[in-house]
């Protein structure tokens, strides 16, 4: 019997096809339904290798129900989906998809941060709705990124992708990290900072940490209050790390200018969400790595790591 492999979304045959030489692949059959829990826990429960999306919640339950499980393939570079503790626990290797997004990711970043600050989707939807009736001096008028000062908190593989196109538009580059970036501040000029410092000082404060326990909720009412009342808070990492009932004060009341949110700590976004009512909010649905060759790239390497791991062999980008 070939070993079972589940993949919870619908996938591209071009990468599914050569899985199936070698694995009983099965597949939930829908590219946009989330499979139901109760089919992934069925599904989990006689097969060596999942491969999962950052919606699915790959949590104890499933993994204890994987009495054969061998490798989680998390086609994502965050892994805050899966409880890391559980597979560690029961010999479960976990992998994601870093590096191949890298660029992508950067290039979505800084379309926000460009988006946001010059109102780009306010201003189409004027103009869709018929509303551009002339041209005048302030209206839709935003903030320049051109020599500006850039916050990045979490400055990763992305977060300096996104620093190198910031010094392509002349803007001061700092950054706040749990470890310094020696290299990266010789060759480039970035400066470090205490996370309150960049807060204060930065026109645009860029999130690009991943979630974690000591990420949770990191930027909250305080930490909104040090910013600049012009300035713009991007956030492409995870919706989690923003308190967003203090994000909605502040962007309400005009503490800081505007946000662009790529990510939500409930998603899809429910359209209740109040942040949604703001005009000085830009929102997209969670789609930095979203380039046709960055997802076909990410499906390869989960297609690989799933391999590498039944195989017997190390997997490339392993986690856990
Ligand atoms: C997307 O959010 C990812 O982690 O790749
Ligand atoms: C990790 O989160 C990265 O920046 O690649």
């Amino acid at each position: 019997m070939k070993p079972k492999i589940f993949i919870t979304r619908m996938m591209d045959e071009q990468v599914a096809a050569p899985l199936r030489e070698k694995f009983d692949v099965r597949m939930w059959e829908s590219e946009t339904e989330p499979v139901p829990r109760t089919v992934l826990l069925k599904e989990a429960a006689d097969a060596e290798a999942l491969w999962t999306v950052i919606s699915d919640r790959i949590d104890r339950e499933i993994i204890e129900a994987g009495k054969k499980l061998r490798i989680i393939a998390n086609m994502a570079v965050g892994f805050n989906n899966i409880d890391i503790e559980a597979a560690k626990e029961h010999d479960v290797v976990v992998t994601n998809t870093p590096d191949v997004l890298t660029e992508t990711t950067a290039d979505l970043t800084f379309a926000l941060l460009l988006s946001t600050a010059r109102q780009l989707t306010v201003a189409e939807s004027e103009l869709r709705k018929g509303n551009w009736k002339s041209w005048s001096p302030m209206q839709y008028t935003g903030m320049d990124a051109g020599g500006a000062t850039i916050g990045i908190v979490g400055m990763g593989r992305i977060g300096e992708a996104v620093a190198r196109r910031a010094k392509g538009f002349n803007m001061t580059v700092l950054y706040h990290n749990r470890n310094r970036k020696p290299d990266a501040e010789a060759a480039y000029g970035f400066e470090y900072r205490e996370l309150d410092d960049l807060l204060k000082e930065a026109d645009f404060v860029v999130l690009l940490t991943p979630y974690t326990k000591e990420t949770a909720g990191l930027i909250g009412a305080r930490e909104l209050a040090l910013m600049k009342k012009t300035a713009v808070l991007i956030n492409v990492s995870r919706g989690g790390i923003v308190d967003e009932a203090a994000l909605y004060n502040a962007l309400k009341d005009h503490t800081i200018w505007a946000a662009g949110l790529d990510v939500f700590e409930t998603e899809p976004v429910p359209l209740e969400n109040p942040l949604l009512t703001l005009p000085n909010v830009t929102v997209l649905p969670h789609i930095g790595s979203a380039s046709i060759r960055t997802r076909l790239a990410m499906m390869k390497l989960n297609a690989q790591a799933m391999v590498d791991v039944l195989e017997g062999r190390e997997p490339e980008n392993r986690v856990e």
